[in-house]
């Protein structure tokens, strides 16, 4: 699929994230809930939260400003921005107000939303505009603060969210390194996990009656989603590597979005990949969402366990429901 036309590279990574953190002895103190429970059962341990005046944009900026630095570009060289995000700080996107704190002026930008599965989609997304020879460099980002939107009093989902950004630069690149990717939908499942509009009457002359926006707070039914995740997660990564002709074993990390440590276990024993090729900082971040994969992703690159030419594979899954994998070999 990937010989049609420009070759695409990832050659930088950057993430943040606020240095508050809540952790599972706090959130006990909040709603009915214990450390060993949210340990045994996701493997978190504490996650990064926005404080209230804290802006999306201005941390998705920050992750960004690492990600330009590490490709060796400047902000101006920039061709096209996008924004995973479920949670901007601006309904109408908030790609554009990355664009201003960059100072990317040469840049278009806009926001995509495919919830946790939005960096994959993201990848997908940005690599087409390179691959038709359109444009050269594009900063993908993937931001939420999902603190925004959880109901702290609901103990089956407050304990498993936090707040961050990360964020990657592709480029037009002489060798291809973006070897495939596939991705799915499925609406039918939609209520499974759900930050859904629910409108109130606005009686705006006699007679007539509008709604009045709001959010009503995350819901999920976690054991569906979970068996979803089991599921798809496996098939959607095979058919990615299929169409990148690389084996399982050819691979070298599994970056799953990072929603729960079994679940990360349960797909790397499907696909027969070793524990020592899966990233995780589910114990220092919890589910950020849009931004898991780009922040375990950077980790890793900055340790140098990730090293140029490495094979990865990623799959991003959630709300929608959504579901994907992209085959990448990290740098140049
Ligand atoms: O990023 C989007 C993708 N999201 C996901 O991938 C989430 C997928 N789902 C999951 O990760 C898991 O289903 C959860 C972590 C959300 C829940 O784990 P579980 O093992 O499926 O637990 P459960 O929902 O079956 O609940 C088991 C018990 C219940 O009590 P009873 O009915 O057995 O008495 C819950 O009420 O655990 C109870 N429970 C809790 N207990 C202490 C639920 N949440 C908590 C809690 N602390 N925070």
């Amino acid at each position: 699929m990937n010989q049609l036309g420009t070759g695409i590279a990832i050659t930088g990574s950057g993430s943040a994230a606020s240095e508050v953190t809540l952790d599972n002895h706090q959130l006990s103190q909040i709603v009915d809930t214990s450390d060993e429970w949210i340990t045994s059962r996701t493997g978190i341990q504490k996650r990064h939260l926005m404080d209230a005046q804290g802006s999306l944009s201005e941390m998705a900026a920050t992750a960004a400003h690492s990600a330009i630095a590490m490709a060796g570009i400047a902000p101006e060289d920039l061709d096209l921005i996008i924004l995973a995000t479920s949670t901007p700080d601006d309904l109408f996107g908030s790609a554009n107000q990355v664009q201003a704190h960059l100072g990317a002026s040469k840049a278009v930008a806009f926001d995509i939303t495919a919830a946790c599965s939005g960096f994959v989609f993201g990848l997908a997304t940005a690599s087409q505009f390179i691959r038709t020879g359109l444009y050269q460099n594009v900063l993908l980002i993937g931001a939420d603060i999902l603190s925004r939107w959880v109901d702290w009093s609901d103990r089956s989902t407050c304990v498993l969210f936090g707040d961050g950004a990360g964020a990657v630069v592709l480029q037009a690149n002489q060798s291809d390194r973006l070897l495939g990717f596939a991705l799915c939908s499925d609406g039918t499942q939609n209520s499974c996990l759900q930050l859904a509009y629910e409108p109130q009457d606005q009686e705006i002359v006699k007679g007539l009656t509008v709604a009045k926006g709001t959010y009503q707070p995350i819901t999920m039914s976690g054991k569906e989603v979970y068996r979803f995740a089991v599921q798809k997660v496996p098939e959607v990564i095979e058919k990615a590597l299929f169409r990148a002709d690389i084996t399982t074993e050819q691979v070298d990390w599994l970056v799953l979005h990072q929603a729960n440590q079994r679940i990360l276990d349960a797909v790397a024993q499907r696909l027969n990949i070793p524990k020592h090729k899966v990233l995780s900082n589910l114990a220092q971040y919890g589910n950020t969402s849009a931004a898991s994969i780009p922040i375990v992703l950077d980790e890793a690159v900055r340790l140098e366990k990730i090293k140029s030419g490495d094979i990865i594979v990623t799959s991003g899954f959630g709300a929608g429901l959504t579901w994907g994998a992209a085959v990448f070999k990290w740098g140049r």
